[in-house]
């Protein structure tokens, strides 16, 4: 036989192991990873022994010559199949660290990456740690979302409970003919019901910017006009307060917001602006355009904000100081957290910065 043949018989040979091994690992494509290891260890040191087998003829081998040949692929395929088993364990092994490490994350604990393993597992453990993270940031998102939504009900419970206290009190004593000034009840009783409904409707508000259900239909505004209209609203209260409101807008400044939601915001910045400046001071609202965008500020004389509060005075619900005091004239904490959302459902943002002698709040939106 020639070169040739002795390799077109070895092919034969080998290629026979090699159907038996496709089959096996086809048989085995369920089984734990370490039977497969064990699979291609046979196939490589069987083909081998096989092919040996084949062509022993063509090679002259003596009879003492061919059982060391065989012994010697006996031995080093048994050899082999060890080596692929401790493999294929090693891998097992890695696989269950990491089942057992996503069966805990499933239970809802953080997920502990495995220390060491494969590439692959490491590279799949990284993603599992980072879906981990996400995750859990998405929780406490919920968790906080979850508390500032129950402090709210309680906070709101606790605003309509004296409100509506003293109009029980009050229409009672109307009815038994005790009230010793009954046109001075009932403007009162009429005072509290107007804060009541302005209350529910900054709630309504709110919870439709917080479900996305805010409908805004944006038009070309002239912003002098939704300015003016603020000072307009807010006139009565300053001048009960001696507090003096003005401004300035460029007459040409427009932008594209929708006109009641745009009016909401500047109302809301004055009034609060109006309500937190003492008598005599002043409330400057300005108006421009910088390039892309359009800014409206307003400045009032409070006296400044802690820094501390700052970062909440766009919270739910959140209104200065730690005690909420049946303060006849304190609002329910709503207006900000409903500027802010009117405000980015434009894309816009708005911002507060204390500015000698008060604080100044910022609006800013693509024009
Ligand atoms: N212009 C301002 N100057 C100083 N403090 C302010 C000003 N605007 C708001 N604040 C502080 O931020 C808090 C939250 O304001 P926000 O408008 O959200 O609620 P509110 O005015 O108390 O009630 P509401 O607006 O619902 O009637 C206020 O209670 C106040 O302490
Ligand atoms: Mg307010």
């Amino acid at each position: 036989m020639n070169v040739a043949q002795v390799a077109l018989v070895a092919v034969g040979w080998s290629a026979g192991v090699v159907l038996l091994g496709v089959v096996a690992a086809w048989l085995l494509r369920r089984a734990s990873l370490r039977w497969s290891a064990a699979v291609v260890a046979l196939v490589s040191v069987g083909g081998v022994a096989v092919g040996v087998l084949g062509t022993a003829q063509a090679m002259f081998l003596s009879q003492h010559d061919l059982h060391v040949v065989i012994t010697v692929c006996v031995v080093s395929g048994l050899l082999s199949v060890a080596v692929a088993l401790w493999l294929g364990e090693r891998l097992v092994r890695s696989t269950r660290r990491l089942r057992d490490a996503a069966t805990r994350f499933g239970d809802g604990r953080p997920f502990e990456a495995p220390a060491a393993g494969p590439r692959e597992l490491t590279d799949i453990a990284g993603e599992l740690a980072r879906s981990s993270d996400r995750l859990h940031e998405a929780a406490e998102r919920e968790r906080r979302l979850e508390q500032s939504r129950r402090e709210l009900v309680a906070w709101v419970s606790h605003d309509l409970r004296s409100p509506l206290a003293g109009i029980r009190a009050m229409s009672e004593a109307l009815d038994d003919g005790l009230a010793p000034d009954p046109a001075r009840y009932r403007a009162q009783m009429r005072t509290e019901v107007d804060r009541m409904v302005r209350m529910v409707d900054d709630l309504f508000e709110l919870s439709r910017i917080h479900a996305g259900a805010l409908q805004l239909t944006p038009q070309t505004v002239q912003l002098a006009d939704v300015v003016s209209e603020a000072i307009a609203a807010a006139d009565p209260v300053a001048r009960a307060k001696g507090v003096r409101v003005g401004g300035a807008v460029a007459g040409d400044v427009l932008v594209r917001a929708d006109p009641d939601a745009l009016a909401r915001v500047v109302a809301n910045l004055v009034m609060n602006a109006v309500r937190h400046t003492p008598s005599d001071g002043s409330v400057v609202i300005t108006g421009q355009a910088d390039g892309p965008t359009v800014t409206v500020a307003v400045a009032d004389a409070c006296g400044g904000i802690p820094a501390d509060d700052l970062g909440r005075v766009f919270d739910v619900g959140w209104r200065g100081g730690s005690a909420r005091t049946p303060d006849p004239d304190a609002g329910a904490g709503l207006g900000l957290a409903i500027v802010r959302g009117l405000v980015e459902a434009h894309h816009g943002r708005v911002a507060v910065q204390n500015q000698a002698p008060g604080c100044r709040f910022v609006v800013t939106i693509p024009a």
